[in-house]
């Protein structure tokens, strides 16, 4: 397993189930539990605040049922922990987000992102309308990394892209190191995704310690 994740960046991994697409779909069509709300976070970018993990059990039950701290484990042999939970809603036609690493250093030598990087588990729901592509991912590009991200593309040359679509049954797991882009929205639609982001439980202490969320979520990670 560890080969393959360190080979390629990415790996499917079992993820889902009835319940927790129930919550998804009536977050989706806007059927909002009191005290919750949608704030944009890039454009046409929608984030459901103030938190996630206590919104509805599910999210944190799902981690237990598909024995996610060992699935990471095996896929990264790295002591990783949970630090934010985010349910994301994307409209428009445009992607939001495009080819891009989540933490690299720009043309000026400046860090962007978290360093070391982390991991992260994208759950996309397929609902009634069918297959959709969701995200793609620069295979292999995890293990390339350049003094800054002027060269990137180059790397599109030479490596192959996967293209994640929606599934009931299965989440990604990848190397946020690895270039990746949102596939756009087709015919004006709107999607949902279920993001959950990791870190080793010492940067996010170095980092977060004094951001009440990321901790209690670290907390609730651990005891798992
Ligand atoms: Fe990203």
């Amino acid at each position: 397993m560890y080969k393959s994740f360190y080979k390629t960046g990415i790996a499917e991994i079992p993820f889902g189930g009835d319940r927790l697409n129930k919550v998804l779909l009536e977050l989706l069509d806007k059927n909002i539990k009191k005290g919750y709300e949608f704030k944009s976070k890039y454009t046409q970018s929608f984030d459901l605040r103030p938190d996630v993990i206590n919104y509805d059990p599910v999210f944190v039950n799902v981690l237990k049922e598909f024995s996610i701290p060992d699935v990471i484990k095996k896929h990264t042999l790295k002591d990783m922990s949970l630090f934010h939970v985010q349910v994301r809603i994307v409209k428009n036609e445009n992607s939001y987000m495009d080819w891009h690493r989540d933490t690299y250093y720009n043309q000026k030598g400046e860090l962007i992102g978290k360093s070391p990087h982390g991991v992260k588990i994208i759950y996309y729901p397929q609902f009634k309308d069918g297959e959709k592509d969701r995200l793609l991912y620069l295979l292999g590009s995890n293990r390339i990394i350049f003094p800054n991200n002027a060269y990137d593309n180059q790397l599109f040359n030479i490596l192959a892209v996967k293209k994640v679509k929606t599934s009931n049954k299965k989440a990604i797991l990848f190397d946020i190191n690895g270039l990746h882009a949102v596939c756009p929205e087709k015919n004006k639609d709107t999607s949902i995704r279920l993001i959950y982001s990791f870190l080793s439980p010492q940067q996010i202490v170095d980092d977060h310690s004094n951001d009440m969320l990321h901790m209690s979520t670290m907390k609730m990670y651990e005891s798992i």
